[in-house]
């Protein structure tokens, strides 16, 4: 079946979520941050994702907003830099204006010219998405922003993954959906969708459910693909 619909996931695949760390640590007075904000980063990558997952399981949603403030709340503890409120409300604040990768606009536009319909599916908040989207000036190539938000339940779980039916009305094998989160790719592609793994530090695969139809090292050629 042709692809109609090419579906985005947010943090890490079109939006680098490094970046927020990063830009803090080059401004000045941030020495402390600056010697461990890559480790920080990461941290705070993984417990977010990890209290989204448990709080999957679990049953105990919450916006991801607010496991992006636990999760950096845990790894700014584990670096010494409780203490920094204003560092806090710093890193914070970039997380609503992460830069999109350099490839995003032209990409986006080029499957636009495609007639494709183009949409993000995150679990993020749709607050924050919307800030992301409207600072990276993204909103013009996008039919919709999808959020969990609507279905109280974290990716990879199907529930999230039946919003695009339900937006598009297409079958699961008319979409295309694009994730650099190699658990993301595994519930897309056991999903039926078919899918594309963005791999842009060259991970190993996930042994999870299912392996995805296509790796990239980044989001450049995927028009060729539709
Ligand atoms: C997203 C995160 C989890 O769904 O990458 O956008």
């Amino acid at each position: 079946m042709a692809i109609r619909v090419c579906v985005f996931d947010a943090y890490g695949t079109l939006f680098d979520v490094a970046a927020a760390a990063r830009v803090a640590a080059e401004e000045p007075g941030r020495g402390a941050l600056a010697a461990v904000w890559e480790a920080l980063s990461e941290d705070w990558r993984r417990k977010q994702l990890e209290y989204s997952w448990l709080r999957a399981v679990t049953g105990d949603f919450v916006p991801f907003w607010q496991v992006t403030k636990d999760g950096l709340d845990w790894a700014m503890e584990r670096h010494g830099l409780s203490e920094d409120l204003e560092l806090r409300e710093r890193l914070l604040a970039l997380y609503w204006e992460l830069a999109a990768y350099r490839e995003v606009p032209f990409m986006l536009a080029h499957l636009k010219a495609r007639g494709m319909a183009t949409a993000i599916l995150s679990n993020g908040s749709k607050d924050m998405l919307d800030g992301a989207v409207d600072h990276s000036g993204l909103r013009t190539y996008l039919d919709a922003v999808l959020s969990v938000d609507k279905v109280g339940v974290f990716k990879p779980a199907k529930a999230v993954y039946d919003m695009v039916g339900v937006e598009f009305s297409c079958a699961p094998e008319e979409v295309l959906f694009v994730s650099s989160n190699g658990w993301d790719v595994a519930g897309a592609s056991a999903y039926g969708f078919q899918t594309v793994w963005v791999n842009r530090a060259g991970a190993p695969m996930d042994r999870l459910m299912a392996e995805p139809a296509h790796v990239l090292p980044d989001l450049s050629t995927i028009p060729e693909l539709v």
